[in-house]
């Protein structure tokens, strides 16, 4: 499996995909199974709001790599309405076409990093991530690994 996933999303199946292949990545880099699971909830989240306020539109999840840890980046973009009071939206309860209102906001608890950005009219852009520290003895192994 490669270090990036790239789904195209415009029915509840491509939901389905984003979710599974955020989780099989997020595992392959080492993640914890409750880490890949709550991964896997944030894309199929971030997927869902896709379908429902914008029609369709991208997601990519990606390694990120730093010193000292690495994880994963998920982008999820489309070129729908756009959101109008983004502080709003990211409150608990603020929902539209039915919903809960709870996408966001348990989304951004779940990750380590988000940031969502939007304008009107030309779409909505949402950029999280999920950080793992990479242990000392990880660094050696790898270190090894490199010298063969
Ligand atoms: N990609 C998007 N494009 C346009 N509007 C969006 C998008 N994502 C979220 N929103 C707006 O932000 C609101 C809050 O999103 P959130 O995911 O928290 O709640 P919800 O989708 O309405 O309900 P729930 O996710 O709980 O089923 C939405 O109701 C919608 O108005
Ligand atoms: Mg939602």
């Amino acid at each position: 499996m490669s270090d990036e996933v790239h789904i195209e999303v415009e029915c509840d199946a491509d939901i389905v995909q984003a979710r599974a292949g955020g989780r099989a990545l997020a595992s392959q880099l080492g993640f914890s199974r409750t880490d890949a699971t709550l991964i896997a909830t944030a894309i199929s989240e971030v997927a869902r709001n896709i379908v429902v306020h914008a029609g369709r539109g991208e997601i990519v999840v990606r390694k990120e790599d730093g010193t000292d840890r690495y994880g994963v980046v998920v982008i999820a973009r489309d070129s729908g309405p756009g959101i109008a009071d983004l502080e709003a939206a990211m409150e608990e309860g603020y929902g539209t076409k039915g919903g809960f209102g709870l996408g966001l906001p348990g989304t951004r608890r779940i990750m380590d990093d988000f940031d969502i950005e939007s304008a009107v009219g030309s779409g909505t852009t949402v950029t999280m991530r999920k950080w793992r520290v990479r242990d000392e003895l990880e660094r050696l192994r790898e270190k090894r690994h490199q010298m063969g």
